[in-house]
């Protein structure tokens, strides 16, 4: 029998600033960003994208949300999976009950079909983290996540998959060997670049073809060359 952990309650309420804002500067910029991963990718290709960084906090949860959301406004059938189950957040994005989520599956006590909740953006599903479970790496790589993520990209047009950070569990390498594409989001300023390069590393070897790097919370002042060496060494 899993032992599953309470979460404490987020009092902070979390928004999706594609839909709360949509003529916002950073709405612009995450439809610039779906605009630009259609040209870094074959339409087709695109079934899985999973979302990590290299450290915590530096916007994974905040990209997955917001991209998901275009992605579905545009007409797009999408499932946003929150395989972050050490530490579980889209629940209070799209508020939902966690009470069943992928921890719950993967140990058998849910099945999917009662387990992916509607959201209030229409063609946007989620499939939340579920209660924290003691072992979430270990219940990553039970094959029922095989034919989990093969059973969902058949009902989907896309799968998000917000995920740990890289560096500081395995979660996320297990999660991209079964996902097609990985996106790297680096928070500007606070991601050490040895960090972020190890990242990428890790993401190709986990078998997943890298889409591209988000670069977050970019200040206007930090100037041209900051972003331009990161590009450099994302290569
Ligand atoms: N570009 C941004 N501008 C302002 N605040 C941001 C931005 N991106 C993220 N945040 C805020 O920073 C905090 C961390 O973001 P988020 O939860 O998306 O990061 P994360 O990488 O998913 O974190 P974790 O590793 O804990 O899962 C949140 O409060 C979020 O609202
Ligand atoms: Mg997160």
């Amino acid at each position: 029998m899993t032992q599953f952990r309470k979460q404490k309650p987020s009092g902070t309420k979390r928004m999706v600033i594609n839909i709360d804002q949509p003529q916002s500067f950073a709405a612009e910029q995450f439809r610039a960003l779906r605009t630009n991963l259609s040209f870094s990718a074959i339409e087709g290709e695109l079934s899985t994208i999973m979302i990590t960084s290299a450290g915590p906090a530096e916007g994974k949860s905040t990209v997955a949300s917001n991209l998901a959301s275009i992605y579905a406004q545009e007409g797009k059938k999408v499932l946003l999976i929150d395989s972050d189950m050490r530490k579980p957040t889209m629940h209070y994005i799209f508020p939902v009950r966690n009470n069943l989520g992928l921890s719950t599956i993967l140990s058998g006590h849910s099945a999917l079909k009662n387990t992916i909740k509607g959201t209030a953006i229409p063609n946007l599903d989620l499939l939340p983290a579920g209660p924290i479970p003691p072992n979430p790496a270990e219940l990553l790589t039970q094959p029922v996540m095989d034919r989990l993520i093969e059973e969902l990209t058949v009902g989907y047009d896309l799968v998000i998959v917000d995920a740990p950070p890289i560096l500081s569990f395995s979660d996320a390498q297990i999660i991209g060997n079964k996902c097609k594409n990985a996106l790297l989001v680096v928070h500007s300023g606070r991601t050490v670049r040895d960090d972020a390069i190890k990242a990428k590393e890790m993401i190709l070897l986990s078998g997943c073809s890298l889409l591209g790097v988000v670069m977050n919370k970019l200040m206007q002042q930090q100037n041209k060359s900051y972003f331009e060496s990161y590009k450099k060494q994302m290569r």
